[in-house]
């Protein structure tokens, strides 16, 4: 029995130890958001957050993270309204899609160490998540909108 906090809710799930959280989060958990790529972590399309921090669920096994705290694209934000969702939205950074999900919770990451990134930062923080419609351009404008909000906000709070 594995115990997981996934997107806020406790959950207990009986699968064996070496189950790859990716095929948990997907077939057993049925969210499908977080996406299968490449399998073997090079590919970024599977990246979920354990207890915050980017991860690739493909090579991570279930056994591994008993006990913690795993948040799924569909869990980011309570009404799909994160300032990045939001940001992907309004610059129109996915073409066919497959790969954003994945891109966007590294992007979470990516400001919680860099709140307002240059583009160095950007790209080499992102570097993993490869998309195959070559967004690169949109996704980093989509991180720097995003950026620039969240920072706004922030300033607007202290006020
Ligand atoms: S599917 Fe996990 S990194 Fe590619
Ligand atoms: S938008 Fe198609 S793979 Fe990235």
């Amino acid at each position: 029995m594995t115990t997981l906090n996934l997107n806020g809710r406790d959950i207990a799930i009986e699968v064996a130890p070496e189950t790859p959280l990716l095929w948990v989060i997907r077939d057993e958990l049925g969210l499908t958001g977080t996406k299968f790529g490449c399998g073997i972590g090079m590919c970024g399309a599977c990246t979920v957050h354990l207890n915050g921090r980017a991860i690739r669920s493909c090579i991570t096994p279930v056994g591994a993270v008993d006990g913690a705290s795993i948040t799924t694209i569909e869990g980011l934000d309570p009404n799909g309204k994160h300032p990045l969702q939001l940001a992907w939205i309004e610059t129109q950074a996915p073409q066919c899609g497959y790969c954003q999900s994945g891109q966007i919770m590294q992007a979470a990451t990516l400001l919680q160490d860099f709140p307002q990134p240059t583009d160095k930062d950007i790209d080499s923080v992102m570097n993993g998540n490869l998309c195959r419609c070559m967004a690169y351009r949109r996704i980093r404008s989509a991180i720097k909108l995003a950026a620039t909000r969240m920072g706004t906000e922030a300033g607007n709070e202290q006020l």
